[in-house]
């Protein structure tokens, strides 16, 4: 029992040593140049936004505006953390609590927020949408 047991643990600590690089690769969602993957390109298409409050770097907000252009900003509201929302008529980010607003940039321009919104760099390689800190 003792033998198996030691057999087990050490074709565990073989396989997770051996493929532990992959794994990170795989959870952490990270490119060679310190670009996370926040979805496909099809699905910000479809939807006009992508949005995850879980990658590594925070949560990121990114929306494909009419004229084709992208903004990648973290979504949460610097009065009291609701996650704004890009309003196409007002060309704004507002948040849905107390009708905070930002322009694109992340700056705020009416409400109680208190700060501006941070942006993120983005980018698009093989129909995926990359983001990354400034
Ligand atoms: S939480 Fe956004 S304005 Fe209050």
């Amino acid at each position: 029992m003792k033998r198996r047991r030691f057999f087990s643990l050490t074709l565990f600590s073989f396989i997770f040593t051996t493929f532990l690089p992959v794994f990170h690769k795989v959870f952490a969602q990270e490119t060679e140049n310190n670009f996370y993957k926040l979805g496909s390109l099809t699905d910000l298409e479809e939807n006009g936004f992508l949005l995850n409050e879980n990658l590594e770097i925070g949560a990121v907000l990114v929306i494909l505006k009419e004229d084709n252009s992208l903004i990648a900003i973290e979504p949460t509201c610097t009065h009291m953390g609701c996650l704004v929302e890009w309003n196409k008529q007002e060309n704004l980010f507002i948040c849905p609590c107390h009708n905070s607003k930002f322009q694109e940039d992340g700056k705020v321009v009416e409400g109680l927020a208190i700060s501006d919104l941070p942006i993120y760099q983005v980018k698009i390689e093989n129909n995926t949408v990359f983001v990354a800190n400034q």
